[in-house]
């Protein structure tokens, strides 16, 4: 049962329904799920098939990736599922959009992952006019999360996800979890139309402190859900500091939100980086890669 102080939707982070039909199990309720195309490389089917040797092809690839997107949505029909477009840093804004139009269609509440950058932000602007729900990916940084607010001004709530990566940043010893803290604390001065979905959990402190934070979203992988619902799904109470050893403090800034999207400096290495590593694991599932044509 969802516990009554819980105000985060709980997703899966994970490409494997098997998982799915697990968390539910386990928490007894699960929000919704996230995906991505490395997940899916790690999905136990597609990793058979390579293993015997065969390759998809890019058709047999989306075919795969709606069949598995399906299965979940079977297990949890009311929740929201996030999936993701092909995009390596030189893909346009208008194959994610025709991409994303596709996926959209899949099941009735489709999110379509996009990523934080210039194309992305453009593929963003025009796919929320079209009605899509979308879920920014990749974001590193404030100014970025202020570029996804701006780019999609006039949506409805519940239209537009941004998903910081905290793991990501954690990793290169900056504390991640303060970008959750500053967006939540610099969209309180906007309208509320973007919801920040905290990502790249990687430990149940990050799970516990995205929750005191009042993400409102919060996606975990199979493993930190699992032992959350072990300990009896706890929430953090006043006593909780969040205090990781070793991060480097990321500093608050005052930003205007009222600004084009094109005016903030969006830029981050870790956004490329983020592509290169899911179109390659995207690629390497596939006889004739996107990229290669
Ligand atoms: O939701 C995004 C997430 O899957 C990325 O996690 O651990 O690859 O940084 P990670």
């Amino acid at each position: 049962m969802r516990p009554q102080s819980l105000r985060s939707k709980i997703f899966l982070d994970g490409g494997d329904a098997g998982e799915t039909r697990d968390i539910t199990a386990i928490l007894g309720f699960l929000d919704g799920q996230t995906t991505n195309p490395t997940l899916i490389s790690k999905n136990p089917q597609a990793k058979e098939r390579l293993e015997r040797g065969g390759k998809f092809t890019e058709k047999e690839i989306f075919d795969f990736y709606r069949g598995v997107v399906k299965d979940i949505y079977e297990l949890i029909p009311q929740g929201s599922i996030s999936i993701e477009v092909y995009a390596d840093p030189s893909t346009e804004a208008d194959k994610m959009l025709a991409m994303g139009r596709d996926m959209f269609s899949w099941i009735p509440k489709a999110q379509v992952k996009l990523p934080t950058s210039k194309e992305g932000l453009k593929a963003a602007e025009q796919a929320v006019k079209e009605g899509l729900r979308i879920n920014m990916t990749l974001c590193f940084s404030q100014e970025q999360a202020a570029a996804v607010y701006a780019a999609t001004r006039g949506a409805k709530k519940g239209q537009v996800y941004v998903s910081p990566f905290i793991g990501r940043l954690d990793d290169r010893g900056e504390k991640g979890m303060d970008v959750i803290a500053h967006i939540i604390k610099m969209y309180r001065k906007g309208d509320g139309h973007v919801e920040v979905l905290t990502a790249s959990v990687r430990n149940m402190d990050h799970l516990l402190c995205a929750l005191k934070l009042g993400s409102d979203i919060i996606t975990a992988p199979y493993a930190i859900l699992k032992e959350w619902g072990r300990q009896g799904m706890p929430f953090p109470d006043n006593s909780y500091t969040y205090k990781p050893a070793g991060l480097e403090d990321i500093p608050y800034k005052e930003i205007d939100l009222s600004k084009n999207w094109r005016e903030y400096d969006i830029a981050h290495d870790l956004t490329v980086k983020g592509m290169e590593k899911f179109s390659k694991d995207w690629n390497d599932l596939i006889a004739q890669p996107l990229a290669a044509r």
